[in-house]
């Protein structure tokens, strides 16, 4: 949907919730314990009020390393993402000129829907055909209209990284007036952020998320981290109680264990060589990831393999209409025993066995 229109939705996944779901990169064990006795715990009065934020934005920040000034808490990083749309990519009054966002595919489709939402219109970058971060096609692709560079580090769905040096190159070449968004919601199983380098950087604005690491998908919580100045106009399409009481205190919580997420990024790791290892013996090509997931290419099986793993309880994730993914499956690799489960099943398609 590259025309500047908003007639297309975005295709949700359906809503599988009775078998081992893979297919949407969570965690797959879920939150720590510390999150639900914090809901355990509400008060009724708690639930009555307008929730606080001060307590959760300093925890944020310390977990982030940066001062408060610098993180606005968002409903789901799916919001941060669409106020940085509304701010940035939305047309002036009386202009003729059509703000353009750059998104590198393959790339979280959301970024086009929010693009073509806001009103501004999305310039793809093809992929190279091993995935590698298109840094001269990216850069080729800036114009005097460019207002936002959609990137995610690692990417979904290939999980290859973005080169910082690339980020510091396309920040220092886009327009005064424009951004560079890095989507980090797969940062912590990365071990890596530019969070560190935003001073130098401040039309650099980072995403993140509590979905993925820590198991809050459900509850909708996280944040933009950035300059001040370059978070406010995103900091105005934000209603200002974007974050529930549940969030916000299953979010205090969670940031306070540290230790499950550690336990859980370890897992993940494990569960990667677990699954390179198969798709070795299989025979099939994949993507070494810096994420929480693999993208897998089966080929023309794709639908079978999908299909053949959803009949036994095994949700997978069609990727072949992304650019450059022709026959690839996307696949969660979270808890380890969730691993094995899922590799047994899709060998077992594949093999053609029962
Ligand atoms: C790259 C990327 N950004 C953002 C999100 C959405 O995160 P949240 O659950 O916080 O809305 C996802 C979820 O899959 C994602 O893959």
């Amino acid at each position: 949907m590259n025309d500047n229109s908003v007639k297309a939705q975005y295709e949700k996944p359906a809503e599988l919730y009775d078998g081992l779901r893979l297919h949407q990169n969570e965690n797959t064990r879920g939150c720590s314990p510390r999150v639900l006795e914090a809901l355990a715990s509400l008060r009724a009065d708690q639930i009555g009020f307008y929730p606080p934020y001060a307590a959760v934005t300093a925890a944020c920040a310390g977990y982030f390393g940066v001062t408060t000034d610098r993180v606005t808490l968002v409903n789901g990083l799916d919001e941060g993402i669409m106020a940085v749309a509304v701010a940035y990519l939305r047309p002036e009054a009386g202009s003729h000129l059509v703000p353009e966002a750059i998104v590198p595919e393959p790339a979280f489709e959301i970024f086009r829907f929010d693009t073509a939402v806001a009103g501004g219109r999305v310039v793809p970058v093809m992929p190279n055909p091993d995935f590698r971060f298109a840094e001269e096609e990216v850069l080729a692709a800036v114009t005097p209209r460019t207002r936002v560079v959609f990137l995610t580090n690692p990417n979904n769905p290939t999980g290859v990284p973005v080169p910082f040096e690339a980020i510091r190159n396309i920040a220092r070449r886009v327009p005064k007036e424009a951004i560079v968004f890095v989507d980090e919601a797969y940062a912590e199983f990365a071990g890596r952020s530019f969070i560190p380098e935003l001073p130098q950087f401040p039309n650099v604005i980072v995403g993140r998320t509590f979905s993925k690491a820590f198991g809050l998908a459900g509850l909708r919580a996280g944040a933009l981290v950035g300059a001040s100045d370059t978070l406010d106009p995103a900091r105005y399409a934000i209603p200002v109680y974007s974050l529930n009481i549940a969030a916000v205190v299953a979010l205090q919580a969670a940031l306070g264990d540290p230790g499950y997420v550690a336990e859980y990024v370890r897992q993940v790791k494990e569960s990667k060589a677990l699954l390179y290892a198969a798709c070795d013996r299989l025979g099939l090509t994949y993507w070494p990831s810096d994420a929480n997931f693999v993208l897998v290419r089966v080929g023309n099986r794709v639908d079978a393999v999908v299909d053949g793993a959803r009949a036994r309880g095994v949700y997978l994730r069609n990727r072949s209409s992304e650019p450059g993914c022709e026959g690839c499956l996307r696949i969660a690799t979270g808890y380890v025993d969730h691993t094995r489960r899922g590799i047994a099943v899709i060998e077992e398609v594949l093999c053609g066995a029962r």
